[in-house]
C-alpha cells in the first residue's frame, strides 16, 4: 500500500465520533484537519487525535494537504460543503443522504464530472459481512431468482436520543430520507436497481419533543412524512415492499426479508456492517456463515474504498449509487402525494462485491 490519503473532516456532530476511530485505524487514511460551524465542538471531537488541525471550511477545503473532504454535516448543508470542496479540486465523500433533494444531489455530480474530482457517499454499512454475505447467497444461486424483498424500520423517532433531532424533520429528513439510503441502498446492491415505484405516506404529529441533552422538553417543527410505505420495483423484474416509519413504536419483523424461487434470505439491519444472515432450507432456518465483506468494519470503512478506488472506475460507495438510491426515495414520496406509480429515469451498476477481507485492507 501507498501512502494514505489525507482526510479532512467537516462537521464534527454525533456520527464524527464513529468515524474518528475508523480513520485513526485504517491504514489507507490519515486525517489531517476537520472544521464545524461551532469551533469549539471540532476542537473537542479531536481532543484524542494530537496534530490534528482545526481549521474554517475554507481553510479546510483548500488545504493543500487535504486529498478528499469528508461531509459530515446535516443534510441541509451536504451541498454546499460538497460544491465547495469540488470548487477547490478535492475529491468528497458525504453522509447520507447524498444531498437534500435529488436536483441538488445532480448539480453536485455535475460539478463533480466537471473538475474531474470523486463523489462518494454514505451508507458504507452495506459493505461489511451482513449485507455482503447477503449478496453472496443470491450471487451464488442458494434462494434461486429473487422474486421479492421486504424492507421494514419502524422506531419512535431520533428525538428520544439525539440532542440536536431538529434535521430528522425537515427536507432531508424523515425516516424515508434518514434511515432509507440503509435499506435502499442494500435492496439495490443485493437486488440491482429500481426501474419504477409506488409509494403511500402520512404524518401523525406537527411537533416533536426533544427527549434528551440540554434542549430536552424543546417542541421541534416537522415538515416532512414520518410514516412512508410503498413497493420498489427493480428492473430484474423483483418487487421490494418498504415501510420506514417514525411513527410507531416497535416491530419484529426482519430488517430486510429477500425471497426466491428456491429458497429465503433474512438479511441483518442494513445500518450495522455485520449481523446474522439466515437461509430457509428443509430444516428450517440456517445460519450462513460470513463469506464475504469487511470484517469488523466501521463507519469511515467505505471511505477507505472509495480512496482505494482506481481512477477511472465508479467506488462501491459512489455518487452514481447514491444518486439512485435519493431518486428512488424521492420518487417514492412524490407518488405518495399523487398516487401514481412513478418510472425511475436514473440507474446505476450494481456495486462490486467486496470479498471476505479485514477492514483494514480496505
Ligand atoms: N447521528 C447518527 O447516529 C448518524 C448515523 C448515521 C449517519 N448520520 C448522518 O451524519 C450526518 C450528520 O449527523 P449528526 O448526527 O452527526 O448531526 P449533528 O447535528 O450532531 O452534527 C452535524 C455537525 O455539522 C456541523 N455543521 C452543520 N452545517 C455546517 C456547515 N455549513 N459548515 C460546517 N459545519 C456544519 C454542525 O455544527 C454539527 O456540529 C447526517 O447526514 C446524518 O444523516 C448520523
Amino acid at each position: 500500500m501507498g501512502q494514505p490519503v489525507n482526510v479532512g473532516v467537516v462537521g464534527c456532530g454525533a456520527i464524527s465520533a464513529q468515524y474518528f476511530p475508523t480513520i485513526d485505524r485504517l491504514p489507507g487514511l490519515r486525517l489531517v484537519a476537520v472544521a464545524d460551524l461551532d469551533p469549539d465542538r471540532a476542537r473537542e471531537a479531536v481532543r484524542p487525535y494530537p496534530g490534528v488541525d482545526v481549521l474554517t471550511v475554507a481553510e479546510l477545503v483548500t488545504d493543500p494537504r487535504v486529498d478528499v473532504v469528508l461531509n459530515l454535516t446535516i443534510p441541509a448543508a451536504h451541498t454546499e460543503i460538497a460544491l465547495q470542496a469540488i470548487a477547490a479540486g478535492k475529491d468528497v465523500y458525504s453522509e447520507k443522504p447524498l444531498a437534500a433533494t435529488a436536483e441538488e444531489a445532480e448539480r453536485v455530480l455535475r460539478a463533480a464530472d466537471a473538475a474531474r474530482v470523486r463523489v462518494g457517499c454514505a451508507p458504507d454499512t452495506v459493505l461489511g459481512t451482513g449485507t455482503q454475505t447477503a449478496r453472496k447467497a443470491i450471487d451464488d444461486g442458494l434462494i434461486g431468482t429473487p422474486i421479492a424483498a421486504t424492507a421494514t424500520m419502524i422506531t419512535p423517532g431520533h428525538e428520544r436520543w439525539h440532542p440536536n433531532p431538529d434535521f430528522y424533520y425537515l427536507p432531508g429528513g424523515g425516516p424515508l430520507l434518514d434511515m432509507g439510503p440503509y435499506y435502499v441502498t442494500s435492496l439495490v446492491t443485493l437486488l440491482g436497481p429500481v426501474a419504477s415505484v409506488i409509494g403511500a405516506a402520512s404524518r401523525t404529529r406537527s411537533k416533536r419533543v426533544i427527549g434528551s441533552g440540554p434542549r430536552q422538553g424543546e417542541e421541534i417543527p416537522v415538515t416532512v412524512d414520518t410514516h412512508v410505505t410503498g413497493v420498489l420495483v427493480h428492473a430484474s423484474g423483483a418487487l421490494s415492499t418498504l415501510v420506514m416509519s417514525f411513527d410507531g413504536t416497535a416491530t419484529r419483523a426482519s430488517n430486510i426479508e429477500v425471497h426466491g424461487e428456491k429458497g429465503s434470505l433474512v438479511v441483518p439491519d442494513p445500518n450495522h456492517f455485520d449481523g446474522s444472515v439466515l437461509v430457509s432450507g428443509a430444516d428450517g432456518w440456517q445460519d450462513l456463515p460470513a463469506s464475504a465483506g469487511y470484517v469488523e468494519a466501521g463507519r469511515g470503512v467505505g471511505l477507505a474504498d472509495f480512496a482505494s478506488t482506481p481512477a477511472g472506475q465508479e467506488p462501491r460507495a459512489g455518487g452514481a449509487l447514491a444518486f439512485h438510491v435519493l431518486d428512488v426515495m424521492e420518487a417514492l414520496l412524490s407518488s405518495a402525494h399523487t398516487g401514481v406509480a412513478v418510472t425511475i429515469t436514473s440507474t446505476c451498476e450494481r456495486p462490486p462485491p467486496v470479498y471476505l477481507r479485514p477492514s483494514e485492507e480496505a
